[in-house]
């Protein structure tokens, strides 16, 4: 068990290296399995690499000829859960106010920095950058409150083509439950996915 929100400068050789809470490879693995060359995947928020290195991983061992692209705006998501917790925020102090330059670290230093495409930026803004029905899979892991699940579905949605899947992490309603009410309240058919995660299948 690694710790999330210490040990930064660790030296990083593969995903599980990495701080985090990442725990769903099973959801990448059916992911690289169903998707096919050419298809494009994103990931919204990556903290410091653990998952989205771990889809790296996934991906190349499956010979998967996709394009990832994470986006994370690399200054946390600021207190939130039951508890309040500031769970980005040493990383973020500890990188002087971003966890930009941990995350692209941890990139290189798992042979993923030439395979996955890194955009800080906020999560509505980089949607923006992306034509509607354009990827593949969307998979949201940004801050958990439930008007920001719910904006991050709306901007994202549109962007996932027919057959897509749109996914987030932390589907659980006793820790979560902004998360679980905002899919509720969004997406008609989502349903609980993997350990922890919900997922919604683009008709
Ligand atoms: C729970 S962590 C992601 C964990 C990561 N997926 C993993 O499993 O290793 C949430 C991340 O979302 C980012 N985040 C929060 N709000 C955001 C926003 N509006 N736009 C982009 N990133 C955001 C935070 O900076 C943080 O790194």
């Amino acid at each position: 068990m690694n710790d999330a929100m210490s040990g930064f400068d660790r030296p990083v050789q593969t995903w599980r290296d990495i701080p985090g809470w990442f725990q769903w490879r099973e959801g990448q693995e059916e992911a690289a399995e169903f998707f096919a060359d050419g298809d494009r995947f994103v990931e919204v928020g990556c903290y410091l690499g653990r998952s989205i290195c771990s889809l790296a991983e996934v991906v190349g061992a499956a010979g998967l000829d996709v394009e990832i692209i994470g986006v994370d705006w690399a200054r946390g998501s600021g207190p939130e859960g039951p508890a309040e917790v500031n769970a980005h925020g040493p990383a973020v102090e500890f990188g002087g106010g971003t966890m930009a330059g941990l995350l692209h670290r941890n990139l290189i230093a798992c042979g993923a920095a030439d395979s996955v495409h890194l955009l800080i930026d906020d999560s509505v803004s980089a949607s923006r950058l992306f034509p509607d029905e354009s990827l593949a899979w969307v998979h949201l892991d940004a801050r958990h409150d439930y008007d920001s699940v719910r904006a991050d579905i709306e901007a994202w949605r549109p962007k996932v083509r027919p057959g897509g899947w749109l996914s987030g992490d932390d589907y659980d309603s006793w820790n979560w439950p902004g998360v679980v009410q905002a899919v509720a309240d969004s997406l008609d058919g989502a349903t609980p996915w993997c350990t922890a995660q919900w997922r919604w299948l683009k008709p």
